[in-house]
């Protein structure tokens, strides 16, 4: 089973019947009850005015769609940081010891949302040396980096060790090798956790899951004891403590418990080691909601969860509670942002199928044609209007695949109408790309009737501008 992708409803009828007597405003009611932004199928904000037109932050997507252009990431700032808070509050209060959450910001990462979660008190996971830069412009402390990767560059160890403060969670025997020697005839030790595989399989997309022993991330446990020794060779390099993660998009709580006591193992082993280590780090994983069926655990139910086994795996081997840090990304981001298109042209298949065409696709969101990722769209400028049209949402590349929403149900749309793709916030603008030459989309922060661009659209001279042609090409005039 692969959870997360099914797209049935708890009422038994099937979303299309129930889409069908609806209008666009079911998604905005859809969980209203919930006040944990990755059970929500829209973000906190979202609301229908008066013209029937969805808003967000306070700001009607006519307008954002009219100053910004097409596609637009939108961004909800109040739920970004209702999410942090939520996180940071969660741990604080199940958990006796000291613990730090910290953003896996290959979610989205950029300079605007960087800033809020250092503002909100939390720390980031970067995974190159541009997250670590953009981390570091944005103004994140380096006490507060956690620096991840299975193949860091020696440049990209030296960005990172040029950070005082910061942490290197080394994932393999050639990283430990070059960062032992790198750091050797520094005054400052090198703060470092290990990455190991806790051999825990989980429910998700087979490309996002990462505990299994067949990963290609981290030492397999079997290892542990051989690294531990060899940090004896490395006395530059503080082993503060351990890190797993074992998937993405997950809902089950189990894995999260079952590898608490994986860690607190690994723990101990690394004390009697001789390693003076402090800190567990738990990862990420927890899923949101894309759509209806989908049915993911609040932030605070998992955080409880994670803190409590935590503690009673402490209890139970009489150890005194590690600093405890996990690093959500899609929970922080997903459904906090929606991306807004134009609709063109349609194409109708009688008795089979109807197309409409959106200004963007795979190049903005490439979720759908990775992993088959589903995802529900409104017509933001018809929130009142009965879903009643089975349509297939079609990106503009010349690829057969690049269908957005295979069955969606929406009103009548009209050439310039404004759809809306709902829970974008992850892992859409960072795995997004310039295929078939489009620049990528511009994002906006929206908060309280305000908007501010967080990025720019790209234009067709960005394109070219790491394009060289050679002299003896010439130019045709
Ligand atoms: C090491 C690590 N930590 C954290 C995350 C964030 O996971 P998620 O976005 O599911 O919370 C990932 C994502 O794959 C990861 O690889």
């Amino acid at each position: 089973m692969v959870t997360g992708q099914s797209s049935g409803h708890p009422s038994g009828q099937s979303s299309r019947q129930l889409a069908s007597q609806l209008s666009g405003q079911h998604y905005l009611a859809f969980a209203a009850e919930s006040d944990s932004p990755n059970q929500r199928l829209v973000p906190l904000t979202a609301q229908v005015n008066a013209h029937q037109h969805l808003e967000l932050g306070g700001m009607d997507i006519k307008d954002l769609v009219t100053q910004f252009g097409t596609p637009l990431y939108i961004l909800d700032e109040q739920s970004l940081r209702t999410a942090c808070r939520q996180y940071r509050d969660s741990f604080q209060r199940y958990y006796p010891g000291d613990s730090l959450v910290i953003y896996a910001s290959k979610a989205w990462n950029c300079l605007a949302i960087c800033a809020i979660v250092a503002q909100e008190g939390l720390g980031i996971d970067v995974v190159s040396g541009g997250e670590l830069y953009t981390a570091l412009q944005a103004g994140m402390p380096n006490d507060r980096i956690y620096f991840h990767g299975n193949n860091k560059s020696v440049a990209e160890l030296t960005l990172a060790v040029e950070a005082p403060g910061s942490t290197i969670v080394v994932d393999n025997w050639l990283e430990l090798e070059t960062l032992g020697e790198l750091v050797q005839n520094r005054s400052l030790a090198q703060r470092v956790m290990i990455r190991f595989t806790p051999g825990i399989e989980c429910h998700t997309h087979e490309y996002i899951r990462t505990g299994q022993i067949d990963s290609k991330f981290g030492f397999s446990p079997e290892q542990l004891p051989t690294v531990f020794r060899r940090f004896q060779d490395f006395p530059q390099l503080e082993c503060v403590g351990l890190h797993a993660h074992i998937g993405s998009q997950i809902f089950e709580l189990q894995p999260h418990q079952d590898l608490t006591s994986v860690l607190v193992q690994a723990f101990q082993d690394a004390q009697t080691a001789g390693l003076k280590v402090s800190e567990l780090n738990v990862g990420g994983g927890l899923g949101i909601r894309y759509t209806e069926s989908d049915d993911p655990p609040s932030i605070a139910q998992w955080a409880e969860k994670v803190c409590t086994a935590l503690v009673t795996a402490c209890d139970a081997q009489g150890l005194a509670y590690p600093r405890l840090i996990c690093e959500p990304g899609r929970s922080l981001v997903g459904s906090r942002c929606v991306t807004a298109y134009t609709v063109g042209s349609r194409k109708e298949i009688p008795g089979l199928k109807r197309y409409i065409t959106v200004d963007g696709g795979m190049s903005d969101n490439p979720r759908p044609i990775t992993y088959q990722s589903l995802y529900r769209a409104v017509v933001g400028n018809r929130m009142g209007d009965p879903c009643d049209q089975t349509v297939t949402i079609a990106g503009k590349h010349c690829e057969s695949g690049d269908i957005l929403i295979h069955t969606a149900q929406l009103p009548a749309t009209e050439p310039g109408d404004i759809v809306v793709v709902l829970a974008t916030g992850a892992y859409n603008y960072s795995m997004s790309s310039n295929y078939n030459r489009l620049p990528r989309p511009a994002a906006v922060l929206v908060n309280d009737g305000d908007a501010s661009l967080i990025l720019r659209r790209e234009t067709h001279e960005d394109l070219i501008r790491f394009d060289r042609l050679p002299d003896r090409l010439g130019k045709l005039s």
